[in-house]
């Protein structure tokens, strides 16, 4: 990871990335700052070189509460310095998170909804068995039972996500590059300018 720039207001360009597990958020985060020549965070990543440990041990031997107090604190500091964030699929259960997104917004981020349906990102999350917590962290699960758990975590997540955002982009039938080009595509229809 590049030094982050020391600021503590939101980049007013700045791109935030949200959505459910498998949503694509870290490899588009990763095209997107190649592409931008900038600075590229992924949160996840971010806890856990700040903790030392995997996000799936801190789960499990701090709880799911102990877990979301470090994404808070994670995603204050880096929305003052990073100029692409990949955020994990949980960070809008938190209201505190969602006023911290909606803040941003307000100060120009773009805050991009990766929506996806349940069949799709629960085929994408059983390409990396058994690490999210919140869905295969304990058993191997079959298509089914992912899609299922895929669709009640969603339910209650989805109109966050929405809410948060001020773009969304449906990745369906979208490759990574297609939507990493149409985030660049709105950037430059809005009128931001790059460097
Ligand atoms: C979580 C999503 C994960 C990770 C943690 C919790 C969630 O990130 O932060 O396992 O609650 O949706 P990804 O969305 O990058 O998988």
């Amino acid at each position: 990871m590049k030094e982050l720039r020391a600021n503590t207001s939101p980049q007013p360009s700045a791109i935030v990335l949200v959505g459910f597990m498998g949503s694509g958020k870290s490899s588009i985060a990763r095209r997107l700052a190649r592409r931008l020549q900038c600075d590229a965070v992924d949160l996840d990543s971010y806890i856990e070189q700040r903790a030392g440990r995997r996000i799936a041990e801190i789960f499990a031997t701090d709880g799911e509460p102990a877990f979301r107090d470090l994404e808070t604190a994670a995603l204050a500091e880096c929305l003052g310095k990073a100029d692409v964030i990949a955020t994990g699929g949980g960070i809008v259960a938190r209201e505190r998170n969602r006023d911290l997104l909606r803040a941003a917004a307000a100060q120009g981020a773009l805050i991009v909804y990766l929506r996806a349906s349940p069949e799709v990102l629960a085929r994408r999350i059983r390409r990396q068995p058994g690490k999210r917590p919140l869905i295969d962290g304990q058993a191997v699960l079959n298509e089914e039972e992912t899609r299922r758990r895929v669709e009640h975590l969603l339910a209650a997540r989805a109109a966050h996500y929405e809410s948060c955002s001020n773009l969304v982009v449906d990745t369906d039938n979208m490759s990574l590059e297609q939507a990493m080009r149409h985030i660049i595509s709105h950037r430059i229809q809005s009128g931001v300018q790059d460097g």
